[in-house]
Formats: structure tokens, C-alpha cells, sequence
């Protein structure tokens, strides 16, 4: 394997573009096996870019299971090597962090930082609950702090008296683990409901579950949930490993399924994580929730040609027609009370029926005007079919103004003829 100084010494050399340097490393290294040396080798000399080259060199250590953080400082340089940087030099987090250099210790993985802004930009200057489960000597804190502006309410939990004290009172920090309920539920109580939960604790499955199944219902509705370097699911030491059962990734895997609950049988509908995630987001050793009380999904059809000419034409008659049947019974309902006042006074018999005779009158207007709207409507249906929409206009124009003929067939249907000895008999008492 290679040491950390002849890596570095290596990486210097590609940085300051003396492959011949680099390659000497390479070949003098005394403990290097020799299938990674090989690799190692064809990397520097196959690759013109110092990033490629040291990408390459990185790659090569990872295949060969080296000491990660070795991996780490290869894909530094290539970061910064190459313009990758220039990705992240507009990110507000990114720029406080790499500014801040005498703020307190913060170690973060910096493709987070896009990650945190993407999910946190809209709790920026608004009066905001944040958590921070994990808190370390309180450099998160602060960075958090910074970033959504003096109105946000940050708080911590973290298991370590020393990140209390290093906090200094600058933010409360409550002294408990976060795989116990009865901790997250009192600091729910204490300083929630949060907007913004963020676990960076100690990663372990348990921890992570636990915390996960406890808070999230807790949460407030439009709020966020982030479970920070979720690669843990993936390491033995912290009870994870590639689908093993039981991990915090692999309990995020039938989240899926819940999130979908509404298109197929066979889960419970009913669970918050069927009804109040609106959305879920993998990244490399980040998940993020997000909690929304969703309505229930449905299709709608926009962009048809319905609201063209026919339809429009019809709808108006439909409300023309209503409000004619509408003014017809406000009427019919006066002249009715009315005349029931006036019967109960039996002295004032000629008044009732003058009354009498206006309501028959009315009645008949409003059997009329029923009459009207049904030949209207026969005549919406008809001018549907019509091919051509001037035609259309014509037709509703003498139907809407009605005309003599109109009448005459009103006259002729059966409920007019049923009603004719009433309106005769109506009209003798009105003589
Ligand atoms: C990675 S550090 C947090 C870093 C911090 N969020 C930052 O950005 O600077 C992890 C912290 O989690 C705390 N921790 C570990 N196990 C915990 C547990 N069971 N409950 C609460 N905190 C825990 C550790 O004491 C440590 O301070």
C-alpha cells in the first residue's frame, strides 16, 4: 500500500504538473502491491490532466480497497483541479464554509452543500424551527444560522456534554440520544413543531430509524427531513451493509411504494408515509423528505376544444334558462304569500281575488316560460349539430328574442292543453 506522505508527494507532483515526479513515486514506493502500482502507473501516464490523472489514481485506490481517506485527497485534487469548483463557488453554504476559516470545526462533505441549498432555500429569512441532531462543536449551527438569517429558531440534540459547552449557549442544546423516543418527543415539545429537521447524529441504523419513525409525523406540514451521510448503510460498524436487511436505506426503499399507495392494493393507505410525503430524494449519502399532507392524486383534461363555439352556445342558453325558471319561482313564491296573507283576511275578498287572478296570470307565464326553456334546450341541442356556427347564431338569436311560431308550439303541447280549464276557469273568476 501507499503511505499518506508518498500519496501526497505524488499528488503535489501531478498538481504542479511533473508527471516525471509523479511517476517516480510511483516506481519507488517499496510496499505497493504490484497490480495497484500497474494501475497507478498507466493512470499518470495515460491521463494529461492533472484532475483526470489524479481521478484516476483515486479510482485505482478504491478498486484496490485502500484506506478511504486516501481516495479522498485524489478526488480533492480532482475537484479542485479540474473546474468542477467553479460548480459550487455561487453557494451561499459552500462560500460561508471555505470563507469562515476560523469558525468552529465543521467537516462536511461538499457535494451536500448544493444538496442543502436545493432543499433549504425557501426557509431563508422566514421565522423557521430547525433541528440539528448532532451538533459537534456547533459548527453546523452556526453555518445554518448564517444562512436562513436571524429569524430562524435553531436548536440541537446531541449526546456529548463537550458539544453543549462548545455551543456556549448560543443556541439551546438539549443533552440526550437520539435513539430514544422519549428525548425526541420532549424536544418536539420543548422547541418544535420544526420546519427543518436535519440528522447528522451518529448515523447508526437504529439512531436513524428511530429518529426518522419519532419525528417525522412530528414535523410541520411543508417541512423537511434530512438523514445526512446515509453511506453508513452500507459499513458493517454501523450495522449496514450492501441490502442488508434492517439499514436506514433499505427502510427507505418501501417508502416508495407508500409514496405510490394510491395506485396499487396491498399497504396500508392510512400510514403517514402514504398520506404525508410529498417527496423523496437519494443522493450520495443524503435522504431527504419531504412532508406534505397530499390531496389525493386525480386526472384532469385541459387544452380540448370544448370551450369553443357549440358548447359555449349551449352553456349561455343553460343559464339563461336558469335564471328565467329562478325569477319564475321568486315570483310565483311572492304572489303566493301574498295571496295566503290576504286569504287569512276574510273581509278583503275582492283584494284576494285581483290577486287571485295576477297569480293565475303569473302561473301561467311561469308554465309558459318552463315551456320556453324546454323548447330552448331542444333548440341547444339541435344548434350543436349544426355544422356551421353562423347557422347556430341564427337559431339562437330567434329562439333567445322568441317568436309567434315558438308560442304557437308551445300552445300546442300536452301540458298546455291539460292546463286549459284551469286558465278558463281563472279567467271567469277574473270577470
Ligand atoms: C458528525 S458529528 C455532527 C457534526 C455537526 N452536525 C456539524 O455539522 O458540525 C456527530 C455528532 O453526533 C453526536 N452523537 C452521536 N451519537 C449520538 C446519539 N445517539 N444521540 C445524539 N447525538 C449523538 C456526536 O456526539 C457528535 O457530536
Amino acid at each position: 500500500m501507499i503511505t499518506g506522505t508518498s500519496l501526497v508527494a505524488l499528488l503535489h507532483a501531478l498538481a504542479t504538473d511533473h508527471a516525471d515526479r509523479a511517476l517516480n513515486v510511483i516506481v519507488s514506493e517499496p510496499d505497493l502491491d504490484e497490480d495497484l502500482r500497474r494501475a497507478m502507473y498507466v493512470a499518470v501516464s495515460d491521463n494529461l490532466e492533472p484532475a483526470d490523472q489524479a481521478r484516476a489514481i483515486g479510482d485505482a485506490l478504491r478498486d484496490a480497497d485502500s484506506d478511504p481517506s486516501l481516495t479522498n485527497e485524489c478526488y480533492r485534487l480532482a475537484f479542485y483541479a479540474s473546474d468542477a469548483w467553479a460548480q459550487l463557488a455561487t453557494n451561499p453554504l459552500y462560500a460561508h464554509f471555505v470563507a469562515n476559516r476560523a469558525a468552529r470545526v465543521l467537516d462536511k462533505w461538499v457535494h451536500y452543500f448544493p444538496v442543502y441549498t436545493r432543499h433549504l432555500e425557501r426557509f431563508r429569512e422566514r421565522v423557521v424551527n430547525v433541528l440539528e441532531i448532532g451538533v459537534y462543536r456547533g459548527g453546523g449551527l452556526e453555518l445554518l444560522s448564517s444562512y436562513l438569517g436571524p429569524q430562524a429558531n435553531l436548536v440541537g440534540l446531541d449526546i456529548d456534554e463537550d458539544a453543549v459547552r462548545a455551543v456556549r449557549g448560543r443556541f439551546p442544546v438539549l443533552l440526550g440520544d437520539q435513539a430514544d423516543p422519549d428525548v425526541l418527543r420532549k424536544i418536539n415539545n420543548d422547541y418544535g413543531p420544526f420546519d427543518v429537521i436535519i440528522d447528522d447524529g451518529g448515523h447508526t441504523m437504529e439512531q436513524q430509524i428511530v429518529t426518522v419513525e419519532t419525528l417525522f409525523p412530528l414535523l410541520n406540514d411543508d417541512g423537511v427531513f434530512i438523514v445526512e451521510d446515509t453511506h453508513t448503510s452500507y459499513w458493517s460498524e454501523f450495522g449496514g451493509g450492501l441490502h442488508v436487511p434492517g439499514s436506514f436505506v433499505e427502510w427507505t426503499k418501501p417508502r416508495v411504494d407508500d409514496l405510490h399507495s394510491r395506485h396499487h392494493v396491498g399497504i396500508d393507505r392510512r400510514s403517514i408515509w402514504a398520506t404525508d410525503v410529498d417527496g423523496i430524494h437519494w443522493y450520495d449519502s443524503v435522504v431527504v423528505l419531504d412532508k406534505k399532507r397530499r390531496f389525493r392524486p386525480f386526472n384532469e383534461i385541459s387544452g380540448t376544444a370544448s370551450y369553443l363555439g357549440a358548447a359555449r352556445f349551449s352553456e349561455t342558453l343553460v343559464i339563461e334558462m336558469l335564471a328565467t325558471r329562478d325569477q319564475a319561482l321568486h315570483e310565483r313564491d311572492a304572489l303566493r304569500q301574498q295571496v295566503s296573507e290576504l286569504q287569512r283576511n276574510e273581509d278583503d275578498v275582492a283584494k284576494v281575488e285581483r290577486l287571485s287572478t295576477q297569480w293565475a296570470t303569473q302561473e301561467e307565464l311561469r308554465l309558459a316560460r318552463a315551456e320556453l326553456s324546454s323548447a330552448r334546450q331542444l333548440m341547444a341541442e339541435l344548434g350543436g349539430q349544426l355544422s356551421s356556427r353562423e347557422e347556430e347564431l341564427i337559431s339562437t338569436r330567434n329562439d333567445l328574442f322568441g317568436s309567434w311560431e315558438q308560442i304557437r308550439l308551445i300552445r300546442r303541447t300536452s301540458s298546455w292543453r291539460l292546463t286549459k280549464p284551469l286558465r278558463a276557469v281563472r279567467r271567469l273568476l277574473s270577470r
